[in-house]
């Protein structure tokens, strides 16, 4: 796969991330972790991040998810599926030429492989295209579902360890198409009504997905996002969660941080600038326990199924500010 720097004025310096630079970091996953690159002829990791709910923090996610995991070496690819390209943006990225964004890898006539990439500060993009938005009407056939996992088992990506798909706040064929290519998928939940309400709607097609589509898809994790420790109904839906579906909530969360939201536009991300910013140090500990639970359930030769210990619906807001 050829590489083209994302930005022509200021190619960003790849800055080794130190995880001696947190003071109370708990994880040691960071360092010299030579070893849990792919060994050769392993499949690399291929993971979505959805939410059917907006703004519950997926771009954000999946772009210091992919910081993380290249400055501590591990070859990295996104591949931004939302139409909007707000993650392409962030990265400082423009209207990308067609033939050089996700639209290509609908096209038959295109070897996966040899579409260029964007190569960014500690990882690689594939950006999004606003052409996405006129090609969906195109993309109407039960098998239009299976590009991007064709275009896996095509040799896109063959170069990286990680591959991780960013998608919009819908159930479209993109966000379809992420589910089908991938062995997981993470939840970015708000602990909030609509964003709960969001997230176990995702839960829902995620495992219709695998009856029907991916079998290897595991059961989703759920990530907590935007986490304001001093409000009460953060507190309650986290624990609806919690209680609802045990381990496949995150034990990491990442709080409520400024810095996240202040992008340079230049391909690089909260690492780069601000390693001891929280929100950096919170992706830092997503990311370690991340890669232990995807380590941990790779081992495991096929999917797993695991169905939520309770039933029940997340209390309405009303609910949760008395409770
Ligand atoms: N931890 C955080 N602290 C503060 N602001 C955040 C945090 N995470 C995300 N944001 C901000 O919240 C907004 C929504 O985040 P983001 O774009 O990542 O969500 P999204 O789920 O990708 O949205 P969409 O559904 O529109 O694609 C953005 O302005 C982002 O900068
Ligand atoms: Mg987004």
């Amino acid at each position: 796969m050829k590489r083209t720097s994302g930005s022509s004025e200021k190619k960003p310096k790849l800055t080794k991330f130190d995880r001696r630079e947190f003071d109370s970091a708990p994880c040691c996953a960071y360092l010299a972790d030579e070893d849990l690159l792919r060994p050769a002829r392993q499949p690399m990791t291929v993971f979505a991040i959805c939410n059917h709910k907006g703004g519950t923090g997926k771009t954000t996610t999946a772009m210091h998810i992919a910081g993380a995991l290249g400055l501590s070496g591990r070859r990295t690819l996104v591949i931004d599926l939302d139409p909007q390209g707000f993650l392409t943006r962030a990265l400082g990225i423009e209207n990308p030429a067609e033939r050089e964004s996700v639209l290509a890898l609908f096209d038959h006539k295109i070897d996966p492989s040899t579409i260029p990439v964007q190569s960014l500060s500690s990882f690689d993009l594939l950006p999004s295209s606003e052409a996405l938005t006129r090609k969906m009407r195109e993309l109407n056939k039960p098998t239009d579902v299976l590009w991007m996992k064709e275009s896996l088992e095509k040799g896109l990506g063959d170069s990286y360890d990680v591959v991780i798909f960013d998608t919009a706040a819908a159930v479209t064929v993109y966000s379809l198409n992420a589910l089908v290519a991938s062995r997981h998928v993470l939840i970015p939940v708000l602990p909030e009504y609509q964003s709960v309400v969001g997230a176990e709607q995702t839960y829902q097609t995620v495992s219709m997905v695998r009856n029907r589509l991916n079998p290897r898809l595991q059961p989703a994790l759920f990530l907590f996002t935007q986490v304001d420790a001093r409000k009460g109904i953060h507190k309650t839906y986290r624990s609806y969660l919690r209680e609802k579906y045990g381990d496949q909530v995150l034990d990491s969360i990442v709080r409520t941080s400024t810095a996240l939201s202040e992008t340079e536009k230049d391909g690089t991300t909260l690492f780069d600038h601000n390693p001891r910013a929280r929100g950096a140090r919170d992706y830092a500990n997503v990311t370690d326990e991340l890669i232990q639970r995807l380590r941990s359930s790779e081992d495991k030769s096929s999917s797993s199924t695991s169905s939520p210990s309770k039933a029940g619906s997340p209390p309405t807001p009303q609910e949760a500010m008395n409770s």
